[in-house]
Order: C-alpha cells, then structure tokens, then sequence
C-alpha cells in the first residue's frame, strides 16, 4: 500500500484535519515566490517551530529549526515553547508531538505522509493480538497510529527499545510490535524472547547483501553503520548498529573515513553537512543502485507544502482527549525509561523563530 492510500478499516480514528475547499493550493504559489524567505516570514509570525526527520529532503534539513531521529523529536516536541509545530516527518510523528502538545497547533505538510509499518498494525488487529496474549506486556515501536499507541503498555523507538526491554522483569512475557526486524534485533541483543509483530518497513527491507558485499569488496576499508529496522542479513555484516541519530554520531566520532550507510538516503545529507572530510556511500539495493532506499511517505513533503501548511494552517492533527490521554500514557513511560537525553543537532532554542 502506497503513500496517499490510507487504509483505514472502520474503527480507525481519523487523526489529520485536512486544509479547507478554499484554501490556498500548490496553483496559487506564484513561481517567482522566495519559499525560504516566507517559510522564515510565516515561521515568525505564528511563533512556528520546523522540526524535521532525517528522512526529509536536504532542503527541508536545512531550514529546520531542529533535526533528529523519533526519540529526539519527540522529546523537541514536548519541550517547544512555540505556539505552532510544522512537523516535516511522517503522520505518526506529527500525532506523537499532539499527544504530548495537546494545546499547540501541530502542522503536516502532507496529510497523506504514513507508514508501512503503521499501515501492517491495525487497531483491531493488535486489539486482538494483545487479547490472545492477556498476560504480556505490549511493547510497542514508535512507528504505529495513535490507536495502537493507545492500546500499548509502552512505546519505544529504536534508539531506546534495547535499554528499555531489558528493564522488563524476566519473568514478564513482552509483545513487541509492529517491525520484526527491531524485534528480532532486540532479542539478539538481550537472549530476551518476545513474541513479535509481522511488520517491515518498505524501505530498509529492500537492502540487498548480494549487493551489499560486492560494494564493501569494492570499499575494503568502510565501515558498514546500519539501522535496526534492516533485515538480519544486513545487520550481520554492520560494524555499527543504531537509530539514525547514532549512525550520524558513529560517523563523526569514529576515526574511520568511509562508510557505507543502511537506512534511508536522506541520512547521508547530514553526514556530509557534519563530516565533509569522511566519505558516505548508500548502501544498495537489489539492482545495485541506492535509489530505492527512499521513503516515499517522507518524500510527499515538500518546501511548497510546508508553506501552504503555515498559510492555511493544514493539514492539522487532531484527535479526541480520551485517545489523546490514552497514547499519552505509553510514552510518557518510553520518555521516563529512556537513556538521558544527549546532545542532539539544535541550531538554536527549540521555540525561538529563526531569523
Ligand atoms: P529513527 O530516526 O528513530 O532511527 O527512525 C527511523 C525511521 O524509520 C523513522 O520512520
Ligand atoms: Fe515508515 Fe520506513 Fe518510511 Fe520510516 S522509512 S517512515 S519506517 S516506511
């Protein structure tokens, strides 16, 4: 299922607003506009932070008031002072800053920005998956709708999951949801069995290591930094293992120059930003090429899209208190059971309008 066919099954809450019939669209944007200039105007007029994934174009990066992985985000979100959040990530991310904002207004450049990992766990699915299993405890990744937020005992991304699994009692059998490459590799890394999930992510599902071999026989001396949502076929050959914000902080801080990098492409423009002297190359495909390793919900947002979310103030996420407050209690535990926070990619004070 592709991005802009979201399937929804009956009971699915829906959780974006989108913009009017009349408002303004992508034909009303005159071709001469300097989008930069009145993303920056909009920005400081509704005291609008930009967070924005590593997944996002390079153009988007760069006007960002911050970068990061899921687990900074939303921690962002929840210490913004602004009044508006522009979420330039996925519709997941954006409900997470809701949650834990529910009085500011959250912006999604585009509505239509899901998951594959979202759209294989549906609510009345996992309802019926923590049923059959009553005495677990549902740990569940940040990659899944509110609803199935809801419905979790605590949510973990994958720069905290290994941390947080291992604080479980050992005598509490674990439910992990929805990516069984993340589950699989939490097991590996803590001899914990959980019963997992069938979910992957279209994108890093789709590394080959035929392909991936043949490259690191053509590059000896790289390092291979991969993210745990690969299949273990990818992640047996990675000298690093980490959320995106890790693998950037491998790149920096290792003494090596070159690296071939598993996740999706858009990482590698913050490498090269952060590490111009290293050499980054992207991992490859099936065909060899790494083009593939591109998210196409990510890539719905675009610089015009981010504008005409400031101007109409949609699409807008929205949900009921009770759904709210509910998913709300999930992550407020993955926030409290996470390592403490470290240095993450600010520009500046997250809630002071960039000039
Ligand atoms: P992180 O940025 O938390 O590593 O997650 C990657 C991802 O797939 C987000 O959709
Ligand atoms: Fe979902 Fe994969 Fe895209 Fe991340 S990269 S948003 S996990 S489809």
């Amino acid at each position: 299922m592709g991005p802009g066919n979201r399937p929804r099954e009956e009971t699915v809450i829906e959780t974006v607003v989108p913009a009017p019939e009349d408002a303004k669209s992508l034909r009303d944007i005159a071709p001469a506009l300097d989008l930069e200039a009145e993303i920056a105007r909009l920005r400081r007029e509704k005291n609008a932070v930009i967070l924005a994934h590593y997944y996002q174009d390079g153009d988007i990066q760069d006007l960002a008031d911050f970068v990061g992985d899921s687990l900074d985000l939303a921690r962002a979100a929840a210490g913004t002072a602004a009044d508006t959040i522009v979420f330039c990530g996925v519709r997941f991310m954006a409900e997470v800053a809701k949650i834990v904002n529910p009085t500011k207004t959250v912006l999604l450049p585009d509505a239509n920005a899901g998951c594959s990992l979202e759209e294989a766990c549906r609510p009345n699915a996992f309802r019926a998956f923590r049923e059959a299993h009553p005495d677990h405890v549902a740990i569940t990744y940040i990659n899944c709708s509110a609803e199935v937020k809801a419905l979790s005992d605590i949510i973990v991304t994958s720069a905290n999951a290994e941390h947080i699994v291992r604080q479980i009692p050992a005598d509490k059998p674990i439910l992990f949801s929805p990516d069984r490459h993340l589950g699989a590799y939490v097991m590996r890394r803590t001899g914990r069995p959980m019963t997992l999930w069938n979910g992957i992510c279209i994108v890093h599902e789709q590394f080959s290591e035929r392909e991936l071999l043949a490259l690191k026989a053509r590059h000896p001396r790289a390092k291979i930094t991969a993210h745990p949502e690969c299949p273990e076929g990818i992640l047996a050959h990675a000298d690093h293992v980490g959320s995106t914000r890790n693998m950037l902080r491998y790149v920096l801080e290792s003494p090596d120059k070159e690296f071939i990098v598993a996740t999706e492409k858009h990482l590698l423009h913050q490498m090269q930003k952060a590490a111009p002297d290293k050499t980054v190359i992207a991992a490859p495909g099936a065909d060899g090429s790494c083009d593939c390793a591109r998210c196409p919900y990510m890539a719905l947002n675009t610089l015009e899209k981010l504008y005409l979310a400031l101007v109409n103030g949609a699409p807008r996420i929205d949900m009921p208190e009770d759904l709210r407050r509910r998913a709300y209690l999930p992550l407020q535990r993955m926030l409290d059971m996470s390592p403490p926070a470290t240095q993450a990619m600010r520009r500046q004070p997250i809630g002071v309008a960039a000039e």
